[in-house]
């Protein structure tokens, strides 16, 4: 694992986009598996501005949701299918075929997990994962006490992350359950980008660099990552020593 370190959120995210790109055209055909959340915003707006204005040519790749909040509809401004759609399905103008995410209303959610596990294994594995990380160390659902070698699986969601996550809906939203693919897909993805920023991530970016690999702090699996990059600006970094 490395860490890198830039001066600010700006920076940050156009790295984030830059790396998106490269890899895109790289490998035309890339699997790419990206998180909602407000640290994604600009990294995901900037590979959209910067996809388009380079006419990168991104129709054979196929794009993976990282999760979802059970019984939360797509068009509820804080699911992650809201966000996903907004600010990079849409505006790339992909094909229905190309996107992957999962739906927090089905019915049988063990159907979405398996159909998430089955694109990944069909599509050769994720090439590139962009994830955040929670004021908990989560990352996505891998709620604290997750085991490390799950695949896409549902989970009850942590006191933190039900409280944290009333910040992207417009109204007071009942949050209970989550869906996600597991840290065994992260520890199998060709690169790991773990993206923080804002002094409010310094305590826990400190403990996912520095304290011992443990599912209470899922997070720190990144340490074991053979090509996982924890991508910071400076006031996140401001506790590490
Ligand atoms: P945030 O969420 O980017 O909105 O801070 C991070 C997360 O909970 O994964």
């Amino acid at each position: 694992m490395e860490t890198k370190t830039y001066p600010d959120y700006e920076t940050l995210s156009a790295a984030v986009a830059q790396i998106m790109c490269d890899n895109i055209r790289q490998k035309p055909t890339a699997v790419i598996c990206l998180a909602s959340g407000h640290t994604p915003l600009l990294p995901c707006r900037l590979f959209v501005q910067k996809a388009n204005d380079e006419h990168l040519h991104i129709s054979e790749a196929t794009f993976l949701g990282l999760d979802e909040w059970v019984g939360v509809p797509p068009e509820n401004e804080g699911s992650c299918h809201y966000f996903l759609y907004n600010t990079v399905f849409n505006p790339l103008g992909l094909q229905a075929g190309q996107i992957h995410v999962f739906n927090g209303m089905a019915e049988d959610l063990s159907i979405e997990c398996e159909t998430m596990d089955d694109v990944i294994e069909n599509n050769g594995g994720i090439d590139l994962m962009i994830v955040g990380i929670g004021m908990n160390g989560h990352i996505g659902f891998n709620e604290p006490g997750v085991p490390f070698n799950h695949l896409s699986h549902v989970i009850e969601l942590d006191k933190t992350t039900i409280e944290v996550g009333q910040k992207y809906f417009p109204a007071a939203t009942t949050l209970t359950k989550g869906i996600t693919i597991g840290l065994q897909h992260l520890m199998n993805a060709n690169k790991v980008l773990l993206i923080a920023n804002g002094e409010k991530k310094a305590a826990i970016i400190q403990q996912t660099i520095e304290s011992e690999v443990s599912n209470q702090i899922p997070a720190t699996i990144m340490q074991t990552h053979k090509n996982g990059i924890i991508m910071i600006d400076a006031a996140a970094s401001s506790l590490l020593s």
